[in-house]
Parts: C-alpha cells; sequence; structure tokens
C-alpha cells in the first residue's frame, strides 16, 4: 500500500472533502461552473476500515450538514465495486452532480495520472468525457487551470510553505496563492486550498519547521484580500482547509456550515469523530503581534 493509500480517507480528507462537497452544493443548479485541482491524486484509494466509513455515511440524515459528502462518498464507493476503495476529491465533486462545466485534474505522479484515468472511466461513467487529466507540476499549468469564468479550484499541496519558490515535493507557496489570486480577481470563483504538516526536518536543521502551516496560508490569503475567507481545521491535527471567494463565489464561501453545525453532523460522532473548528482572528492576530 503507498503513503497516499496509507493516508486516504483520513482526517484531514475527511475536512478537505466534507467541505468541497458542501460548498460544490451552494452552487445553483442553473449555472455553469468549472472545476480544476492542482494536485488531484489517484481518484480511488484502498483505506483500512472502509466499511465502517460507507455505513457511517449511509447513516446520514438527508439535509443534514455533511450529507452531501456522505451521499457522493457512498455513491462512489459502490460504483467502485470492490466497496473497500476510498473516493478521493475529484471523483467526489464531479459525483456531486453540482459541476456542469469542464474539469481540468493536474497531477505530477505519471502512476497516478494512470490510476486517476481508470478511476475517471469507472466511476464517473457518462460525465468522464468533460475531465481532462494533465500530468505535470501544478505551477507549469497554472494559466490553464485559472482559464474559466467560473470556476471552483481545490489546491491540495501537502503542506503550505509561505517562502516555497516551487512545488518541489507537492508544496505551494505565496508565490502561487499570488498568481491564482490575481486571475480569479473580478471571475466568480472559490478557491479550497489544504495543507497540513511540514515534512519533519532533521534536528540540526537551523530552520524551525511551524507544525501549524495553516497559520501563514490564512494570512497570505488574507492579504490578497478574497470578498469572502473562512478557514476550517481538524481539532488537534495539523490538517486545515481555507475557502476563499471572488464575486459570485462570495456568496459560496458565506453559505458553508459552521464549526457548531459540523459538530452536530455525522462526521462528529463515532464512529468517524472528526472535530470541525473555524478560525476567525488571523489578520487580527497578525497585526496585533
Ligand atoms: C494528497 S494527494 C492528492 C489527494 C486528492 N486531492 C484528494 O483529496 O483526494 C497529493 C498529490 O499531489 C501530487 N503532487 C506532488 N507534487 C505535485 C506538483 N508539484 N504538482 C501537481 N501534483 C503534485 C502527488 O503525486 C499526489 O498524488
Amino acid at each position: 500500500m503507498s503513503i497516499q493509500d496509507a493516508n486516504a480517507g483520513n482526517a484531514g480528507d475527511l475536512l478537505k472533502h466534507a467541505i468541497l462537497l458542501e460548498l460544490l452544493g451552494g452552487i445553483p443548479g442553473g449555472e455553469v461552473w468549472s472545476y480544476a485541482e492542482t494536485h488531484a491524486g489517484a481518484g480511488l484509494y484502498a483505506r483500512a476500515h472502509a466499511a465502517e466509513l460507507l455505513a457511517a455515511a449511509d447513516s446520514a440524515a438527508e439535509g443534514e450538514t455533511g450529507w452531501r459528502y456522505a451521499t457522493a462518498l457512498a455513491a462512489g464507493m459502490r460504483r467502485a465495486d470492490a466497496g473497500d476503495l476510498y473516493v478521493g476529491s475529484a471523483l467526489l465533486a464531479l459525483l456531486s452532480g453540482s459541476i456542469r462545466g469542464d474539469a481540468l485534474l493536474v497531477e505530477f505522479d505519471p502512476e497516478v495520472v494512470t490510476r486517476l484515468r481508470e478511476g475517471v472511466d469507472h466511476v464517473l461513467a457518462s460525465a468522464a468525457p468533460r475531465v481532462r487529466l494533465a500530468q505535470g507540476s501544478f505551477e507549469d499549468h497554472l494559466t490553464e487551470i485559472l482559464a474559466p469564468q467560473r470556476l471552483v479550484l481545490l489546491a491540495d499541496p501537502y503542506y503550505y510553505d509561505s517562502s516555497a519558490p516551487d512545488g518541489q515535493g507537492g508544496r505551494m507557496g505565496k508565490v502561487h496563492l499570488q498568481r491564482i489570486a490575481g486571475h480569479l480577481r473580478g471571475r466568480d470563483a472559490v478557491l479550497l486550498a489544504f495543507t497540513s504538516r511540514a515534512p519533519r526536518r532533521p534536528l540540526r536543521d537551523a530552520v524551525p519547521h511551524p507544525e501549524e502551516t495553516w497559520r501563514p496560508l490564512f494570512a497570505d490569503l488574507d492579504a490578497l484580500a478574497p470578498s469572502a475567507l473562512r478557514l476550517f481545521r481538524v481539532d488537534g491535527t495539523p490538517h486545515a482547509l481555507a475557502a476563499a471567494g471572488w464575486g459570485a463565489g462570495e456568496q459560496r464561501v458565506a453559505g458553508l456550515p459552521t464549526a457548531r453545525e459540523w459538530q452536530a453532523s455525522w462526521i462528529a460522532k463515532p464512529p468517524v469523530g472528526v472535530r470541525i473548528v473555524e478560525e476567525q482572528r488571523v489578520a487580527a492576530e497578525r497585526t496585533e503581534s
């Protein structure tokens, strides 16, 4: 089992995918939005205790917070046949039925692209022709990623490092956020940006590496002044997801459920038990310090 498979469906994935699906559910049926991912992954992943997760998703009540995620996840797991596979972001987003435009999925690893192609063809069936896959580093594809007039963009690097000059090792930096925000300003768009812990460095490394890579992500996004900005975290873990909206994307971000609503959802209950919290005050903390 690869590292990606071993991590699939962890608390970070649940946070990312639950909020992604909630956001997509807020897109009015008559509007044509496109979808893109910078780090698309394999589409389907082996996951331990998948049956338990599927049963938990099936227990979600229609209309409750997180129900859209539960529905897409259960549909994807069943379509993937084996029942022991977790469904990644790209397939979940397209299973939501909310994306009526095209999709562009960028992935660096050629073997992972092959897996993703198989997953798209198998799980999405008739929607598969609207999905374009591009192999390479996300930074080399940003112009095409950012081209649509109405866009939901999932940026899912392993971690955010404000000073990173490139996408090496899957990281993302301020230089990329600036390019993304520069293009999305004046359009109808949402950027969901995930970050987790940076890889541990040897102790002799003089540069301290912060565990919480969400603080600089939130501060840098705040400085780029999207019309709406929120940040959700999984309590007690390094996983976080920022949602930034421009134009009509502002309403989509403002309409996301609150932490209190997430805490009443199936995701917070056993056996899943993921506690989603929301950060409000990074900008104020930054100016005070
Ligand atoms: C965490 S996985 C993606 C998971 C997926 N978005 C999901 O939520 O289901 C990160 C992926 O980024 C890919 N990757 C690493 N560096 C990259 C880069 N510079 N550009 C694009 N993809 C990259 C890795 O090969 C890996 O498949």
